[in-house]
């Protein structure tokens, strides 16, 4: 059983170099979020995600964590979390932390040690083949870079040696079973760092790349599986507010495992991308078929059949998470206009689930092409600075525009926090006035129920959530759907539509909710 509070949670994420810098060093802190926990609670946020924010020699951006009990100083110290939690709680609001379960910094003392030839404590607390010459099979290593006679196997990039959780099937001598001593120690490790943060104050984590704990692992992740399972109990009995969300998307496995959520990501399979981002990066001449655009050719069902799978057979166990964006996937204001956004926005924020809002999104913030920073490569132009008005640095630092962590839209239109306050109409409105309305209505929370009513190409797409119907034309042509409105009235819309008898008839790019 989820935690009651998650029941009507909206996340906000935050990058936390790039979101507002308190001490003129060009990089955000958590003063800086403390400072705005207003501006986020009156989004219609109640709670934050922080990506690593821990000490790192940040070769991917803070994922890479060195001290997993430490803030790093360039955002302050833990007094400072500390501080964040307690503000955060006093105004209603909840934070989860990013967790790194399945790899360290090279430079984490546990590596350091595990890296001497000499046996240690730390020897077996990744994974180290018994011979230097000879290939891994599937998996990635380095060779060549330690004293030990051994090659490491990674998790993700060189600087991320995978922890050691064991192998589901171990068969070579070098790979250890899940119920080795040394695995399970690499676990107990793990929730000794979660018992740490969640006795300050945190609410919860994110958990990173969450199925790649247990190596050679099956289809279905039983190994990795069974050991959220074994951490998820350690929870109830210990912490039964905390909560996990999974970076894992594949709900009907992360929820099973003892997840509350998982994130429905950029993963063909998802069904996700067809939204927003069916188009390709590198390939700006090749069409972009996004459902959400209004000249695409997108279909709402290559992501109705995905999604609705996995809804149907999870929606007793947890939630699926959808995004507006994160730190790793290209904002949506790359391919879609204001409007496109608004309507996308509005049918994220009315899905059954725990919907997340990354910083910026709100106001419309755009994605560039910029030169890597701290292992971002194409991520990067997602991460720049939020933009709050326009006064210097668009009001995210007081200190010179070079010493910034990465530089600040320059167009003269960039959007700004404090440019759409005014304007009924605006991004940033909108995003409050549909969670205002999330809010409002119990049929649109986490757990109401969702049915699809009418979902063919071209036409307009209709849901309920309990008694409200919502439908949406994303088209810049009127569209109708068969489904008779009754004598419900409009509750909300962007754009407009009318109920005619037995259908619904929606104004070219145009969400309405009936109630
Ligand atoms: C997923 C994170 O979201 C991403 O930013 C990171 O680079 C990898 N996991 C490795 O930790």
């Amino acid at each position: 059983m989820s935690a009651a509070w998650l029941k009507d949670a909206v996340f906000y994420e935050i990058y936390p170099q790039s979101f507002y810098d308190t001490n003129g060093d060009g990089i955000g802190d958590l003063n800086g979020i403390v400072e705005k926990l207003d501006y986020i609670r009156s989004l219609g946020c109640s709670a934050l995600w922080i990506n690593p924010c821990f000490d790192s020699p940040f070769k991917d951006a803070g994922y890479d964590v060195r001290d997993y009990k430490k803030v790093a100083p360039r955002y302050g110290c833990n007094n400072d979390l500390y501080r964040l939690f307690g503000e955060a709680h006093r105004r209603g609001m909840r934070v989860i932390l990013d967790l790194v379960p399945g790899h360290t910094s090279e430079e984490h003392p546990w590596f350091l040690a595990s890296q001497r030839a000499e046996p240690n404590e730390y020897s077996g607390r990744y994974i180290w083949s018994d011979f230097i010459f000879r290939k891994t099979g599937q998996l990635n290593y380095v060779a060549g870079e330690s004293e030990r006679d051994g090659v490491y196997v990674l998790n993700f990039f060189k600087c991320q040696p995978a922890l050691n959780y064991g192998f589901l099937r171990p068969d070579e001598s070098w790979q250890t079973a899940m119920d080795d001593p040394d695995a399970l120690a690499t676990r107990e490790a793990m929730k000794d760092v979660m018992r740490f943060w969640l006795d300050h104050g945190c609410d919860g984590f994110r958990v990173d790349m969450a199925a790649s704990l247990v190596k050679l692992d099956d289809e279905e992740k039983s190994g990795s599986s069974a050991v959220w399972r074994d951490i998820r109990a350690m929870l109830d009995r210990e912490y039964p507010e905390a909560v996990l969300v999974a970076e894992w998307a594949r709900p009907r496995l992360s929820l099973r495992a003892g997840f509350d959520a998982d994130f429905c990501l950029n993963d063909p399979w998802t069904g996700y991308p067809s939204l927003m981002r069916d188009y390709d990066l590198d390939h700006p001449e090749k069409p972009d078929n996004s459902y959400f655009r209004r000249d695409g050719d997108g279909d709402i069902r290559r992501f109705l059949e995905p999604y609705m799978a996995e809804y149907e057979s999870t929606k007793e166990l947890g939630f699926i998470s959808l995004v507006t964006c994160n730190h790793d996937t290209v904002r949506p204001a790359w391919n879609l206009d204001t409007r496109e956004r608004k309507l996308a926005f509005a049918f994220l924020f009315t899905m059954p689930g725990v919907p997340f809002l990354y910083y910026g999104d709100e106001i419309g913030m755009r994605y560039r092409r910029l030169p890597t920073k701290e292992g971002g490569y194409r991520r990067t132009g997602s991460r720049t600075p939020m933009q709050w008005d326009e006064g210097p640095n668009l009001g995210f630092s007081a200190g010179c525009a070079d010493s910034l962590y990465l530089p600040v839209d320059p167009a003269p239109d960039a959007p700004t926090v404090a440019a759409q306050e005014g304007d009924p109409d605006s991004l940033l409105n909108t995003v409050r006035a549909l969670l205002a309305l999330r809010k409002e209505r119990e049929e649109l929370r986490e757990n109401a129920n969702l049915s699809i009513l009418h979902a063919e190409k071209g036409e307009a797409f209709v849901y309920a959530r309990g008694g409200l119907l919502l439908a949406v034309n994303p088209g810049a042509r009127e569209a109708a759907a068969p489904v008779a409105a009754g004598d419900r009235r409009v509750l909300y819309a962007i754009g407009g539509g009318r109920a005619e008898g037995e259908r619904i008839v929606l104004e070219p790019q145009s969400f309405v909710v009936w109630g």
